[in-house]
């Protein structure tokens, strides 16, 4: 039977942008946030993107209204008791991760899918807090998700196949483009991109470009829409630096090393875009000015 009801819990950056696309594919939405505020922050900002894709023309009023209308927001965990499919975009840490997965498998049905939509926390590891490593997989959007058409779908070498391609055909009922990745730290996407944004941070500390200079390399030069160090700024510098840590812990290889730059800024609460500071100044967001950092 084809998923119907979606439940997404986390409605921040990921889980709101997981939640639209749910919705806008048909499905009936119900996301999970810890409090009313963040719950209303989240909905608000799938409101303000679907009028968007109306003032673009993308979406009559009516697909809005109805696209809006099969989303509801919920601070208990008991509203997810009847979804098909469960996408878990909370917080990158592992016991919370866990502690949810144990509540959820007391609640749903066998029958329930489960998806985590990490970027780095071992789905395998997820797994073992339920009793269905079976209907556990991986699901990993991209920011913003509206937009990115990739989605990694992630199987351990517990998943049922069926499952797994279950999943890669919801991808598609998203409008996403599905690849096929196993549960090894960084899948595809960031196995590569991890080593790339780090090696640009090295780049700036050996001197080897400016922040601009580099920037516009990879952007002018290879076609990138974001140079990288304008994609950490927006990716968040704390996430990045987690990633790499866990990516370092798992193969001990140098390229996933996170640089002492990266380190520091971290520390000093340079997160990028979100904070206000990073690689750049967004005091003018739409004017950010390169900081001096080296
Ligand atoms: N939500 C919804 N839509 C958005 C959006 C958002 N947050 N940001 C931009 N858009 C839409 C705009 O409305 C616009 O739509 P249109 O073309 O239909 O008019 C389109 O995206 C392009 O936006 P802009 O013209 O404002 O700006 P850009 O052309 O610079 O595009 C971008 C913005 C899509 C973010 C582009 O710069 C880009 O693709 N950057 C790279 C992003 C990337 O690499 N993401 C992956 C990060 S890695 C990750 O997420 C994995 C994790 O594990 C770390």
């Amino acid at each position: 039977m084809a998923i119907q009801k979606v439940g997404v819990v986390g409605c921040g950056l990921m889980g709101s942008g997981i939640a639209q696309v749910c919705a806008q594919a048909g499905c009936t939405v119900v996301v999970r946030e810890v409090s009313q505020e963040l719950v209303d922050k989240g909905l608000k900002s799938i409101e303000k993107n679907l009028q968007r894709l109306v003032e673009k023309g993308t979406f009559t009023e009516a697909d809005r209204g109805a696209a809006r209308g099969r989303l509801s927001g919920t601070v208990t965990l008991d509203a997810l008791k009847d979804c098909d499919l469960i996408i878990e975009a909370i917080i990158e840490q592992l016991p919370a991760k866990k502690e949810l997965w144990s509540a959820l498998e007391k609640l749903c049905p066998k029958t329930t899918i489960f998806a985590s939509n990490t970027s780095s926390i071992s789905i395998t590891e997820m797994a073992t807090v339920t009793a269905r490593p079976d209907r556990f997989l991986g699901l990993h959007f991209f920011n913003p998700v509206p937009v990115m058409k990739l989605v990694e779908v992630i199987r351990t070498i517990a998943t049922d196949p069926a499952v797994f391609e279950e999943i890669v055909e919801f991808a598609k009922r998203l409008g996403k483009t599905p690849v096929r990745t196993s549960d090894r730290t960084g899948f595809i996407v960031n196995r590569l991109l991890v080593p790339y944004l780090l090696d640009a941070v090295r780049a700036l500390e050996e001197g080897v470009g400016s922040i601009e200079d580099i920037d516009n390399s990879m952007k002018l030069g290879c076609g990138h829409p974001m140079g990288p160090l304008t994609l950490l700024d927006f990716v968040g510098l704390d996430t990045t630096h987690y990633i790499a840590n866990v990516m370092f812990d798992e193969f001990k290889e140098r390229r996933f090393a996170s640089p002492p730059l990266l380190k520091r800024m971290v520390l000093a609460g340079w997160n990028g875009r979100k904070a206000g500071r990073g690689f750049y100044d967004y005091a003018d967001p739409k004017n950010p000015k390169p900081m001096q950092l080296t």
